[in-house]
């Protein structure tokens, strides 16, 4: 197994998010030689605007930027709000795609998501919402598995913390086996 680093980014804030739970379930799940670093700093980006686009912009853009740059990989685990993804995530990904005409970090950039609600769709809506979003930023997702992580508030500790089954462990391992995957197709096509 190559030596991987995957920069996991949590679409919500909420201090005891099953969608931060889920990315740590992930961590703990990584294989030997793939590090999970958890970004922590979403809700410390400025509100995206133009006016703010000038040379590395603000400090914790220019930080994201950096770890987004430096990864093999990301991984995006999004709650879903209003049928979509929620605002900060938005956000965070509108600083991402830009400059437009420059290099934007996440082009190119080998990602994979998943998420985790309490309906019986398990963030399906918001998925392909956030795929929508990636495939406009030239971003490569992994396509399979798709996981949707239904019934959250039964599978998740009041602290946010994974209660684990068999199932979605299997996938959750087939997720970045795959991501893994695409790292690699990317650095055969050149594109690294
Ligand atoms: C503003 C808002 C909108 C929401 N909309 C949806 C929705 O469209 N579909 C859904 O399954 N859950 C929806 N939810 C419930 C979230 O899925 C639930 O709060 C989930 O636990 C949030 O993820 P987190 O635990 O990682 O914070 C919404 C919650 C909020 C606060």
């Amino acid at each position: 197994m190559p030596v991987k680093t995957f920069l996991a980014i949590s679409g919500s804030l909420r201090r005891s998010s099953h969608n931060t739970g889920l990315l740590r379930a992930v961590q703990a799940l990584a294989p030997v030689g793939v590090t999970i670093d958890l970004y922590q700093g979403l809700g410390s980006l400025p509100f995206f605007s133009q006016d703010l686009e000038n040379g590395a912009g603000p400090a914790a853009v220019a930080d994201l930027r950096r770890r987004v740059r430096e990864a093999d990989g990301v991984i995006i685990a999004t709650p879903e709000y209003n049928s979509a993804i929620p605002g900060v995530l938005m956000n965070a990904l509108d600083w991402l795609s830009r400059p437009a005409e420059g290099d934007p970090v996440l082009r190119d950039k080998p990602t994979a998501i998943l998420g985790a609600s309490p309906s019986q769709f398990g963030t399906a809506r918001g998925q392909l919402v956030l795929r929508q979003i990636l495939h406009r930023i030239q971003t490569p997702v992994v396509a399979h598995p798709e996981v949707t992580v239904f019934q959250s508030h039964r599978r998740f500790a009041a602290d946010g913390a994974f209660a684990g089954d068999d199932f979605t462990e299997s996938l959750l391992r087939a997720l970045l086996a795959e991501l893994v995957l695409l790292t690699e197709h990317k650095s055969l096509a050149g594109i690294a």
